[in-house]
């Protein structure tokens, strides 16, 4: 099939070099032409696991072409997803900004076009706004009506960062929400090779469905979280409650990992979202409200067991392992390490800090801290914290030094003073 992307962000380029790998003929487009340029080079804008060789064997077999130019690429697509970034307003609302343009830039370049290309939502965007926004825009643009001269879905993506290529080609499901039949009938031709259940809803559901698997699964981390807090209190180890709970298949072993709380670009950004509209709607949501609350103290509670062991900070050098929100990435959006890295510059501590990937992302926002070029390097200070939990972390020798640990490394319980910061 001939699929064009908008967007050729994270989501964008995971999905395009997806589909090329599968067979299909992918464009992608961006407004950025440094990017479009660099991509038909076979260089990827972002770190990702086999994104860069499924790139250049899908320009190699002429599968997969960058472009800036729109026009050229919806007027040859049979579907066009829209993949563009969906950012929060000050309020947490979603801001429809780049929804509003692609809409109404796609809306254009279908005017003179025939057949039934379907235009596939697959930002991340709050229940109502393929209908609300999204098919206005098109219809005013175009000057065709949906489900008559183009036809539209809604496709989210449940990829995570680090393994985005392998959660596309093995999903747990396909969710695709349609305007009408032929409309979806389209896109679950493009799925037919996937060996997973596709769930066919409306659009508003499918959107929904998103949004409801995101606040799920960070709910599951907050819940895990505060049985860990009270299992610190009590001695008790809260991974081995977590194992204990996950062999009930209705709960599952997956996402009980206690700790010092999610980040990333989703989690955070979408539950907000979630509330936002929750609200706009009339309804409080008091559960996703204490999902958020628990997780903004979470990293806090690393630092009161730092406090413990040196109660002053000042002129102490605490070493820091892990910056990345999470391992297998150089995403440091909305990472624990911020509120903690800032909360210990502000109490006077000198700090010293290593991560594989993220160092050149978090020197942005904290140039003064001293990066080192290797983990070793950061075990020579008064206290280390773990912030990331790398593989490579297990491997070094603790012994004799004061770790607080916020991600389980078992290795470090060999250190000579060991917290885990809920276990
Ligand atoms: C998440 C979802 O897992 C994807 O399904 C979804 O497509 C994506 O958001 C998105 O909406 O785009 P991602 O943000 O890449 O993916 O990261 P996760 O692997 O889900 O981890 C999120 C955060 O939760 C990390 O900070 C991680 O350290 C934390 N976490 C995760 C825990 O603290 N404990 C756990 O048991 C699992």
């Amino acid at each position: 099939m001939k699929i064009s992307i908008v967007g050729a962000g994270y989501v964008g380029l995971a999905t395009g070099v997806g589909f090329a790998s599968m067979g299909h003929s992918v464009i992608c487009v961006d407004v950025d032409a440094e990017r479009v340029r660099k991509l038909n080079r076979g260089e990827p804008p972002i770190y990702e696991p086999m994104l860069e060789e499924h790139l250049r064997k899908a320009l190699e077999e002429n599968r997969f072409e960058a472009t800036t130019e729109l026009g050229r690429a919806i007027r040859q697509s049979e579907v066009i997803f829209i993949c563009v970034g969906t950012p929060s307003k000050s309020d947490g609302s979603m801001d429809p900004v780049f929804i509003e343009q692609a809409s109404r830039d796609i809306g254009q370049a279908m005017k003179d076009r025939g057949g039934y290309p379907v235009v596939t939502v697959k930002s991340t965007v709050v229940p109502g706004t393929t209908e609300g926004v999204v098919i206005p825009l098109l219809e005013r643009n175009s000057g065709k009506r949906a489900g008559a001269g183009f036809g539209v879905c809604v496709n989210p993506e449940f990829l995570r960062e680090g393994q985005a290529l392998s959660d596309f080609f093995n999903p747990d499901r396909v969710i695709i929400g349609e305007l009408d039949g032929r409309s979806g009938d389209t896109l679950h031709q493009l799925y037919r090779d996937f060996k997973c259940p596709i769930l066919r809803t409306d659009l508003k559901t499918a959107e929904m469905i998103k949004y409801a698997s995101n606040a799920f699964l960070a709910a599951k981390i907050s819940f895990i979280n505060e049985i860990g807090n009270i299992c610190k209190r009590l001695g008790i180890d809260v991974y081995e409650v977590a194992r204990g709970m996950g062999l009930d298949r209705r709960i599952s072993p997956h996402f009980l990992n206690a700790g010092i709380g999610f980040g990333g670009s989703c989690f955070p950004k979408d539950v907000r979202a979630l509330m936002a509209r929750a609200r706009e709607l009339g309804y409080e949501p008091r559960l996703l409200e204490a999902v958020m609350a628990l997780n903004e103290d979470q990293p806090l509670r690393l630092l009161e067991l730092l406090r413990k062991h040196l109660p002053d900070l000042r002129g102490r050098t605490i070493g820091v392992l892990g910056l990345a929100f999470k391992p297998g990435t150089d995403d440091v959006r909305e990472a624990p390490s911020i509120r903690i890295v800032g909360e210990l510059l502000r109490e006077g501590a000198a700090v010293k800090a290593y991560d594989p990937k993220a160092m050149d992302n978090f020197r942005r926002i904290f140039p003064q801290l001293q990066y080192c070029g290797r983990a070793e390097e950061v075990l020579d200070s008064d206290a280390v914290l773990i912030l990331t939990e790398w593989e490579e972390f297990r491997r070094l020798d603790y012994s004799g030094k004061v770790v607080i640990d916020g991600r389980r490394i078992e290795e470090a319980r060999k250190a000579r003073v060991y917290e885990g910061v809920c276990w």
